[in-house]
C-alpha cells in the first residue's frame, strides 16, 4: 500500500497517514512500529512528552528499511521554550533515538501565558537552517498564534497539528492554513479527545459504514483524507492499523461529505489552546 504525500513549504512530501504513538511506551511503540511497517506506514508520530521517542526509533531500526524512508516527527513541550532551549530539547530528542535529524519538530503547544512561543519558534527556525529538523512546524497553535509568528518571524510552519475531526472541523483554522501554505494534521482524528467509541457509535457514521461495506472509523478516516488533512490515528492493533491504511481504497460521496459535515459542534469545539497545554 502506498500511501500518498502532501508537499510541505520546505518540498519535502509528508505521508498523508501516519502512526499515532500517544500513549504507548518504548517497549509498545516499538512493536507498533514494525507492524505498522510492515502494512506500508512511513510516518510516525512522537514527543519528547510521550517518553517514547528511544522506542520508535528502535522499531525503525529493527525494520531494517532505510532510516530517510520513514517520516519522523517529534515535539518540543514548555520545558524547551524560551531561552534557546529547544537546542538542548532536540539534541536530547536526537540523541534518544540515535538519529541526526527529525522530518518534522513542532512546538507542542502554543502556551501564551508563557509569551515565549515567538522567540522559540526563532530557535526552531536556526535548527531547520542547521539541518537537524527538515522541516518545523507548530501544534495547537490558534489563528493568532500563528499571525503573530508570521508577523514576527521568517520561517512559516509547514504544520500546524490541532485536535480535529468531523465534531471538531476546525473550518476556519484550516482557512488560514490553506492562505498561508500551512498543512493541515489532526491529531486524535478519530475523535479520542470525546470517546473514540462514543464517536464512532453515531448513527451517521454507521450508517455511512454499512453502505460503504467500511468501518465508522474507516468513513472517519475518509474524510480526514478527502478534506486534505494529515491525520495521525494511534492504534496498537495490527488489524485496526490495517484498516486505518485502507482508507485510500474507497470514495465518499459529495452527499456522505454533506452528511458529516452536520456532525460539526460548531467554531468553539475542541481544547483550546489559550487555556490548555504543557
Ligand atoms: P487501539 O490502539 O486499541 O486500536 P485517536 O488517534 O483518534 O486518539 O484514536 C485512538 C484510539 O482509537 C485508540 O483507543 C485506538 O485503540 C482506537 N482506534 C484506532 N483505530 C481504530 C479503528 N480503526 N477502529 C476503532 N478504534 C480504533
Amino acid at each position: 500500500m502506498t500511501i500518498p504525500s502532501i508537499p510541505l513549504n520546505t518540498g519535502a512530501g509528508i505521508p498523508q497517514l501516519g502512526l499515532g504513538t500517544w500513549p504507548m511506551n518504548d517497549a509498545e511503540v516499538a512493536d507498533a512500529v514494525v507492524a505498522a511497517a510492515e502494512l506500508g506506514y512511513r510516518h510516525i508520530d512522537s514527543a519528547t512528552k510521550y517518553a517514547n521517542e528511544a522506542g520508535v526509533a528502535e522499531g525503525i531500526r529493527r525494520t531494517g528499511i532505510p532510516r530517510e524512508e520513514f517520516f519522523v516527527t517529534t515535539k518540543l513541550d514548555g520545558e524547551f521554550q524560551g531561552e534557546d532551549r529547544a537546542v538542548g530539547g532536540l539534541r536530547a530528542a536526537l540523541d534518544r533515538m540515535r538519529f541526526e535529524y527529525v522530518d518534522l519538530l513542532l512546538i507542542h503547544w502554543p502556551l501564551p501565558q508563557r509569551d515565549e512561543y515567538v522567540s522559540t519558534w526563532r530557535t526552531y527556525e536556526r535548527l531547520h537552517a542547521e539541518g537537524l529538523a527538515r522541516a518545523i512546524g507548530v501544534s495547537n497553535f490558534k489563528v493568532p498564534h500563528l499571525e503573530r509568528l508570521l508577523a514576527e518571524t521568517d520561517v512559516v510552519p509547514a504544520v500546524n497539528q490541532v485536535q480535529l475531526d468531523p465534531r471538531v472541523p476546525r473550518v476556519e483554522e484550516r482557512r488560514f492554513h490553506h492562505e498561508h501554505g500551512i498543512v493541515t494534521e489532526s491529531w486524535s482524528p478519530l475523535g479520542g479527545g470525546g470517546g473514540v467509541q462514543e464517536f464512532l457509535a453515531d448513527p451517521v457514521l454507521t450508517e455511512l459504514a454499512e453502505r460503504h461495506g467500511r468501518t465508522p472509523a474507516q468513513i472517519v478516516l475518509r474524510w480526514h483524507v478527502q478534506e486534505g488533512i494529515v491525520a495521525i490515528p494511534k492504534s496498537s492493533n495490527r488489524q485496526r492499523m490495517a484498516d486505518n491504511l485502507a482508507v485510500f481504497e474507497f470514495e465518499l460521496t459529495e452527499d456522505d461529505m454533506s452528511r458529516l459535515a452536520t456532525l460539526s459542534r460548531g467554531p468553539g469545539a475542541g481544547v483550546d489552546s489559550d487555556v490548555t497545554g504543557h
